[in-house]
């Protein structure tokens, strides 16, 4: 029994002033003991579950911050599944199959410092997105957790219930008998931009267009769940913005705008999309903070020159920040998000990631993934050269990131 607050409060006076029969004292006495059983109801619900930062209005408020806690090893619940059993996992984050030997990088659980996280059910989950469609936009990083997600899921679910398909910048994961769909689609800087290719984006000169989203905006805007992030694509000293169409570049005008303020008008135009078309009665939606990379081992006392090849443990101190993410960069999503929330009564959950997965410095795939690019003799001699030091091997890390907001869909 769950009462609110609300509730709870109309209800005093009314068995403050209401004595006068026996009667009357007894419908007193009984909805004295209601209210004290909601509110104690309340605090222990409060103290077991959390809502980090929000202030939504769900059911519970926070009290415990999911996001402040510690790696635990623990390697009686993890992993959560086997890489070589996930169907669709992705040669670049299969670094067991790549041949890497210390495997503990699987085996780590967060452990938030006042409260536990739920654990993770295949089956709740997929019973919450009966009928729906929950949609990852973003960059690589993004898609890293969302093949995480069908990893996850794919053990609940027979291999005649379900398929995978691609079709130009979405990627579709289907569980059948569900009827519910897990989407990837990439748009790394979530507005147009000349590298909205899914498979040929490496371009020399960057592109953007800093005010245009629709082209990628009506392919997800009808989701019941949408999990965005837009980082590392952005993380230089400036971008080249056009205000123009890509068809016809020579009419177009053409600006350099430096960081951060470029990513700020990227994220307004966003979030304008957002507030116009979104149907607050269905939708909801998330942001994940960034996701750190490890390219300096002199941040954690390693040595200079060094980066995240050959780790084999995570960072133990705490409170721990390298240089792999811009606090910067943070405060921008940070104020974006807010405005949505006071000035346009628009809810975007933010999952903070970003310290929790700073400390896992050897959770990268380094030299144990596919490479795309033909691997030198020189590079052979020198590993870390060529070492990928930004997304994470699964079973890994994102899947904790899934386990935060899987927290936030069943609303534990
Ligand atoms: C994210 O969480 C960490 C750990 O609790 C905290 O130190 C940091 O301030 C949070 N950042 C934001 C932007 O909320
Ligand atoms: C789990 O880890 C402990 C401590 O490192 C070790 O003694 C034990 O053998 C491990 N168990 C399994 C099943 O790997
Ligand atoms: C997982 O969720 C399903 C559906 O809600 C439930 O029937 C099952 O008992 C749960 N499993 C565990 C281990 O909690
Ligand atoms: C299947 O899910 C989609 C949303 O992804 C929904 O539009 C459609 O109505 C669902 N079909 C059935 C038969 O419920
Ligand atoms: C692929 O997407 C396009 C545009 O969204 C759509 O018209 C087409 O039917 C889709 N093709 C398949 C095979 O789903
Ligand atoms: C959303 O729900 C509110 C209250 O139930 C209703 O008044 C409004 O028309 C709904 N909006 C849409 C777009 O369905």
């Amino acid at each position: 029994m769950v009462i609110k607050k609300q509730q709870a409060v109309a209800m005093v006076p009314a068995a403050a002033w209401g004595i006068r029969s026996s009667f009357q004292s007894l419908v007193a006495l009984l909805l004295t003991i209601l209210v004290v059983a909601a509110i104690y109801l309340r605090q222990n619900n409060e103290q077991l579950f959390d809502y980090g930062t929000s202030t939504s209005s769900g059911p519970l408020t926070s009290r415990c911050n999911l996001f402040s806690g510690k790696w635990v090893f623990d390697n009686k619940s993890y992993p959560l599944y086997k890489e070589k059993e996930c169907t669709y996992m992705s040669d670049q984050l299969a670094c067991e199959k790549f041949g890497r030997k210390d495997l503990n990088y699987q085996q780590w659980r967060w452990q938030p410092h006042h409260c536990d996280l739920p654990r993770f059910n295949a089956t709740a989950l997929l019973e919450k997105l009966r009928n729906k469609r929950l949609v990852f936009v973003g960059d690589s990083l993004n898609r890293n957790q969302w093949v995480s997600m069908t990893c996850l899921l794919d053990s609940a679910i027979p291999s005649d219930f379900k398929s995978m398909h691609q079709n130009g910048s979405i990627n579709i994961f289907k569980a059948t008998e569900y009827n519910a769909t897990i989407e990837f689609y990439w748009s790394p800087l979530l507005v147009e931009s000349n590298s909205d290719d899914p498979v040929n984006h490496r371009v020399p000169d960057r592109i953007v267009r800093v005010q245009e989203i629709e082209k990628h905006a009506r392919h997800w805007i009808h989701a019941d769940y949408l999990i965005f992030n837009t980082y590392l694509w952005w993380r230089r000293r400036q971008m080249t913005v056009l205000w123009g169409s890509f068809e016809n570049p020579e009419d177009g005008f053409y600006k350099a705008v430096k960081l951060p303020r470029v990513y700020e008008m990227a994220l307004q135009t966003w979030a304008q999309w957002l507030e116009v078309h979104v149907n607050r009665n269905k939708t909801q939606l998330f942001f994940m903070s960034m996701s750190p990379t490890h390219q300096k081992a002199e941040k954690w006392g390693g040595m200079e020159g060094e980066n995240c090849y050959g780790e084999t443990e995570p960072v133990y101190e705490e409170g721990f920040m390298g240089d792999g993410a811009s606090p910067r960069m943070m405060r921008v999503v940070e104020s974006v998000l807010d405005e949505l929330k006071t000035k346009r009564d628009l809810n975007v959950q933010f999952i903070n990631i970003t310290q929790l997965t700073d400390y896992r410095k050897e959770g990268h795939p380094s030299i144990y993934r596919k490479h795309w690019e033909t691997i030198t003799e020189e590079q052979l001699a020198n590993p870390k050269s060529y070492s990928d030091c930004i997304h994470w091997c699964l079973p890994g890390v994102p899947d904790v990131w899934n386990e935060l907001l899987y927290a936030y869909i069943l609303q534990l």
